[in-house]
């Protein structure tokens, strides 16, 4: 793998930043901010540990200008009082070689109560207030002083935040300016609010680099389109910029866009990479930033190599691991970011931050694993992420591990659902516990069901059992029918049943997944939920709207408010919403309801060890951070 590119120097405005790896910005969670506005130690810490993971520049997650209009409390830098904390941070990362900007934003009508004008959109949460041209004046002034803070506190630049329809972005939007006076009406009077904070920025404070993110796009009904997305970049690179950083909007609560700027696995890769490149067509002497599901680091090079972007900047990524540029750079394994979104919804709960895949996500201080008072003999059974990270972890702190899988693969639950094709973000991290095995002492024993006698036999020191969850079946009439099976089955292998018709019992995550893995597989699929829509149990919108989505564009056949009733030769009986039997032909019908944990054989294998622990979905049925979290906890703990 040559990642000459990727690792190359590069000049933004006055100073060379040693890659083309940047970390997005990306804020925290709001229960992790204090009132004193200041860094949290441990997001310090936080990014510390990026720069050290060999990042070229590191943007900080929003700050707000301004101490109480258009924003929420936040990380200020509206006072001098928050020199000092940003400071610490710029300094903290300067250390180890990493360059930092720092994002200054409001939030505008998007979360708070003052926007440019006073109208509802799907994306402001309440009506605003509309601001006045004096207090925009007022705020531009405010946007100009946190940068010259910035420059005070030592960090290299400002990256001005003017897209995701924060306020800078809500004034360039024609669908949330509807302003006459000097601050709409107009391309140029909508582009004044952020013409003054640069040119302002650039007159005060000359040596000081200057960047922009903004949004090229915007899915929304008079919304920034593609060709006003390439005119607002042109425009903001002629004012003098040191880099434009390219983002969209979307988070309307009906729609998400193909070109959504925290694409989630349903979305493809590197989504706004073509974007970008027609901006980096247009602006050739501009530093353009690429961001947007970029995961894998040979397509990150390419990117470079081949024009369309001069760097790339990784968000969800550099959340999973923190040291990606320099495992990268060194050819290491890359613990990869699934796109399960879980990360951006506790942002939305306002919760800190937490990952799936890497469970030292702001616990950066923790990662010391304990030396054991004595070495032991550890049998884990079950190999899928809460049995691996267990093992792994175990096994690094100098235990002999021994993993039994019963199937003759790994990756427990996630197999299955790495299985169809939107899903290869999964499939990337049963890569990469594959490697992880490999490369470590675990003896991993495949395809071998382990019973409480042979626990009996070879015991061992620690049992950890992690033998996951069954799936439940409706006890409905005609369930045993061969032409039943769990989704969960289906989506492990569905090359020994033939194409035809398929109906999926239940609407949930799974439900959906699977009803798409069959259509993707020849089969006329039909979904049969209970509840009054698909979904109605995932609150998380980022993940919801685009499997919604997918089942759409697969054309399955949705039947809501719908209860399974019996398994007939033709196929499904069921009740329909108005109390009416109807029937649903089907050659197979998966089903989807849940998952209990299998207690009798936990008992059973509990009962043949001294020291024992039962871990992930055989413990309580969970997701794959549950799963990887306890796994750690016990891996760290035996
Ligand atoms: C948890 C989280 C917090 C974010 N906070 C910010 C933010 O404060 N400012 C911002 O401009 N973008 C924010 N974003 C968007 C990211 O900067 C980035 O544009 C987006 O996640 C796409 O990059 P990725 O696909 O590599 O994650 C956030 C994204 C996530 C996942
Ligand atoms: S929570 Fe999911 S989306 Fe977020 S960084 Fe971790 S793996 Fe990626």
């Amino acid at each position: 793998m040559s990642l000459e590119n990727l690792m190359s120097p590069i000049k933004i405005g006055n100073i060379e930043i040693p890659n083309r790896c940047a970390m997005a910005p990306m804020g925290m969670g709001n229960a992790l901010y204090a009132s004193d506005e200041k860094w949290p130690k441990k997001v310090i810490r936080y990014y510390e540990e990026r720069a050290i993971g060999g990042l070229g520049l590191i943007i900080t997650g929003f700050i707000r200008v301004h101490g109480s209009l258009a924003s929420f409390p936040l990380v200020g830098l509206y006072d001098d009082k928050f020199i000092p904390t940003h400071a610490e941070l710029a300094s903290r990362v300067h250390k180890h070689g990493s360059k930092i900007f720092h994002q200054i934003a409001l939030t505008g009508g998007k979360f708070a109560g003052e926007a440019p004008s006073s109208i509802y959109s799907p994306n402001f949460y309440n009506k605003p207030r509309a601001l006045s041209a004096d207090e925009l004046e007022m705020l531009v002034n405010c946007y100009i002083e946190a940068a010259g803070r910035g420059m005070q506190a030592g960090y290299d630049g400002a990256e001005v935040h003017g897209g995701h329809l924060y306020l800078i972005g809500q004034m360039m939007s024609p669908a949330t300016n509807k302003r006459t006076d000097k601050y709409g009406g107009s391309f140029e009077g909508r582009m004044r609010f952020i013409t003054e904070i640069i040119n302002g920025i650039r007159l005060k404070y000359p040596k000081y680099n200057i960047g922009v993110k903004f949004s090229a796009y915007e899915e929304l009904e008079d919304g920034i389109d593609l060709e006003l997305g390439k005119k607002i970049a042109k425009y903001i690179s002629d004012l003098g910029v040191d880099y434009l950083h390219v983002s969209t909007e979307s988070s309307t609560l009906e729609v998400m866009s193909k070109l959504a700027p925290v694409p989630p696995m349903y979305l493809p890769r590197n989504t706004l990479v073509p974007l970008t490149a027609e901006i980096k067509k247009l602006c050739p002497d501009q530093v353009v930033m690429a961001t947007g599901s970029i995961t894998v680091p040979q397509e990150a090079d390419d990117f470079i190599r081949e024009g369309k972007c001069d760097m790339v900047v990784l968000g969800r990524t550099i959340l999973a691991d923190a040291k990606w540029a320099k495992n990268a750079k060194e050819n290491k394994t890359i613990t990869p970011c699934i796109r399960c979104n879980l990360c951006y919804y506790q942002l939305w709960l306002s919760e800190p931050l937490c990952c799936s895949m890497n469970p030292y996500l702001l616990h950066e201080t923790e990662q010391e694993l304990p030396i054991p008072a004595k070495i032991k003999n550890v049998m884990v059974v079950g190999a899928g992420p809460a049995g691996i990270r267990c093992a792994l972890t175990a096994s690094k702190r100098g235990h002999k591990v021994k993993l039994y899988e019963k199937l003759p693969y790994i990756g427990g639950m996630i197999y299955p659902g790495s299985r169809p094709d939107f899903k290869i973000d999964v499939s990337r991290a049963i890569d990469y516990f594959k490697k992880e095995l490999s490369d470590s002492n675990v003896e991993t024993v495949l395809s071998t069901e382990v019973t409480p006698e042979m626990v009996e036999k070879l015991n061992p020191d620690v049992l950890v059992v992690a033998i996951g969850a069954k799936p439940i079946m409706p006890q409905i009439p005609g369930i045993n029918s061969p032409k039943v099976i769990s989704a969960i089955d289906a989506l492990r292998d569905i090359s020994s049943y033939k194409k035809g018709k398929a109906v999926v019992i239940g609407g949930g995550d799974v439900g959906c997944e699977a009803a798409c893995y069959l259509a993707d597989n020849g089969f006329d699929v039909s979904i049969v939920e209970i509840l009054p829509e698909l979904l109605q149990e995932n609150p998380n919108l980022n993940l919801k709207l685009p499997l919604l989505s997918l089942i759409e564009e697969k054309n399955v056949k949705v039947y809501t408010k719908t209860t399974p009733n019996k398994v007939t030769d033709e196929g499904l009986e069921v009740i329909l919403p108005n109390g009416k039997e109807g029937g649903i032909e089907a050659d197979l019908i998966a089903v989807a309801i849940n998952q209990r944990p299998e207690s009798l054989l936990i008992k059973d294998l509990t009962l043949k060890a001294e020291e024992f622990y039962v871990i992930g979905d055989c413990s309580s049925v969970g997701r794959i951070k549950d799963a990887v979290t306890e796994g750690e906890r016990i891996g760290r703990w035996i």
